[in-house]
C-alpha cells in the first residue's frame, strides 16, 4: 500500500476500506471492530454494543472534567445599556452563563486554516483536535440556549458537515444555508469554493421567533429587466418581496477598507447579522456570540435593541472603538433595511416604470382591465 495513503488515513482519522482495510487488519492482527473502536469511529455494531453495555462502559469512561479546557479568567472590558463585552476564552465565559437563557447564538469560529489572528491562537490544529474543541464550545452553546432559541454556525462546508453530525440528536436541524461568497482561489481537483455554510438549528421542535425578511426581486443593474423568468406568475408575486430561501446571494464580503473594522480578514457583513437577528429574535431578546472578532454581531444586536453578551480572546479595542462610530453603522444598517420587504426598491420601481417594464401595479391593473396580453410591455 502506498505510504502516502497510510499517512492520509492516519492524519485524517479515516477508516480504510476494501483491500486497504484487509491489509491493515492483517498487518496489525486486529479485527475491524477493534480498529473502529481504536479510531473512535462508530458504526451500527459499535453503537448497539454501547447501548447494550451502557452501565459497564460508563464505569470505565474517564472523568469528563479532566478532558475539559481549563478555566481561564475572563474580564469585562465594555458595556452599553444592552450588552456586555468580555475579553477571554468563550468556553470559560459560557460556564458562567445560566442554562436556557439565550435566545440566539451566532458562532463564527476560526476555520483552522493556519491564519494569523491578533489573538495569536493556534489556527492549525489536527483535525480531531479542532473538532473536539468545536464540540466543547458547542455543548456550552446548546446548554445556554433557551427552548425555542436559535443557533447558527458560520463555517466552511467541510467543518460544518462534521459539526452537523455532532448536532444531530442534540438540536433540531432547520437549514443548511449556502451563502454565496467566493473565499478562496480555485484548488486543483476540487470545484471552485463559492459558498460558506451557515447551519441553522433550534432547541426544541420549532423556533419561538421566526420573522424572515422578504427580499427584492433580482434585476439587471443596467437595463433593470428581470434576471429570472417569472412567466405567467407575475400577478401572483407578493409586492412585499420574494420569500427568503436557503441560498443567500446578496451578502457582500467585507473587503473594502472603508467598511473594515479591524485589519485582516474574517469580518462579516452587518447585513448578514441583521438578517439573522431579525429572523430569530424580538426586541429585548438576548444574543450571544462566542467569537467576537470585530464585533459585528454585537453591533447588529445593539442597533436592533436586543440585549447581547460578547467575548473575544484577543484584543477587544476594535470592538470597543466600533461602538464610538455607531451612528455610521446605523446608517449602513438603515440602507440595507430600506431595500427589504418590497418586490422592487423605490429606485428600481422608478426605473422600471421609465423603461416600460412591469411592476406589481401594472400587472394587476392589466389583469383587472381584462386585457388579452398581460405583459405586452416586455415583448417590445
Ligand atoms: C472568524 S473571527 C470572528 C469574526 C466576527 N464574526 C466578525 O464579524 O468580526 C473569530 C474570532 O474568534 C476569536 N477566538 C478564537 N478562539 C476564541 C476563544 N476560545 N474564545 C473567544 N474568542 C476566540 C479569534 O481571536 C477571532 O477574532
Amino acid at each position: 500500500m502506498l505510504v502516502a495513503r497510510l499517512r492520509y488515513y492516519n492524519d485524517k482519522n479515516i477508516v480504510p476500506t476494501g483491500g486497504d482495510l484487509d491489509r491493515v487488519l492483517r498487518a496489525s492482527s486486529i479485527t475491524e471492530i477493534d480498529l473502529m473502536l481504536r479510531m473512535g469511529r462508530l458504526n451500527r455494531n459499535v453503537l448497539e454494543a454501547i447501548r447494550d453495555y451502557a452501565g459497564e462502559i460508563r464505569a470505565i469512561i474517564k472523568d469528563h472534567d479532566a478532558e475539559r479546557t481549563p478555566y481561564h479568567p475572563v474580564m469585562q472590558v465594555f458595556e452599553t445599556s444592552l450588552g456586555k463585552l468580555y475579553e477571554g476564552d468563550c468556553i470559560s465565559l459560557m460556564r458562567e452563563i445560566e442554562s436556557d437563557t439565550v435566545d440566539l447564538v451566532f458562532a463564527d469560529p476560526p476555520f483552522n486554516l493556519n491564519k494569523l489572528y491578533p489573538s495569536k491562537i493556534n489556527d492549525n490544529l489536527k483535525t480531531e483536535h479542532y473538532i473536539n474543541w468545536c464540540q466543547e464550545w458547542l455543548s456550552e452553546c446548546i446548554r445556554i440556549l433557551k427552548h425555542g432559541g436559535s443557533l447558527f454556525i458560520w463555517n466552511l462546508p467541510k467543518w460544518n458537515a462534521a459539526l452537523a453530525n455532532f448536532l444531530e440528536g442534540r438540536l433540531n436541524f432547520l437549514n443548511w444555508i449556502s451563502v454565496d461568497i467566493k473565499y478562496s482561489l480555485p484548488i486543483q481537483g476540487r470545484l471552485y469554493p463559492s459558498h460558506y455554510s451557515l447551519l441553522y438549528y433550534t432547541k426544541g421542535e420549532r423556533p419561538r421567533v421566526f420573522h424572515p425578511d422578504r427580499l427584492p426581486m433580482q434585476i439587471c443593474p443596467h437595463c433593470y429587466g428581470d434576471l429570472k423568468d417569472y412567466g405567467g406568475y407575475k400577478d401572483k408575486m407578493n409586492p412585499r418581496g420574494i420569500n427568503l430561501s436557503d441560498i443567500w446571494l446578496d451578502i457582500p464580503p467585507v473587503r473594502h477598507a472603508k467598511y473594515k473594522r479591524r485589519n485582516g480578514a474574517n469580518e462579516l457583513s452587518l447585513k448578514l447579522l441583521d438578517r439573522i437577528v431579525e429572523l430569530t429574535t424580538d426586541e429585548g431578546d438576548l444574543v450571544f456570540d462566542p467569537f467576537g472578532g470585530s464585533g459585528t454581531t454585537y453591533m447588529a444586536a445593539e442597533l436592533k435593541n436586543r440585549r447581547w453578551i460578547g467575548v473575544e480572546i484577543g484584543p477587544t479595542d476594535d470592538i470597543v472603538n466600533r461602538f464610538d462610530r455607531i451612528h455610521q453603522e446605523r446608517g449602513i444598517l438603515n440602507d440595507y433595511r430600506e431595500s427589504l420587504n418590497t418586490l422592487f426598491t423605490e429606485d428600481a420601481h422608478k426605473k422600471r416604470v421609465q423603461v416600460g417594464l412591469w411592476t406589481c401595479e401594472s400587472v394587476r391593473n392589466k389583469k383587472k382591465n381584462g386585457q388579452a396580453s398581460l405583459f405586452e410591455t416586455e415583448k417590445r
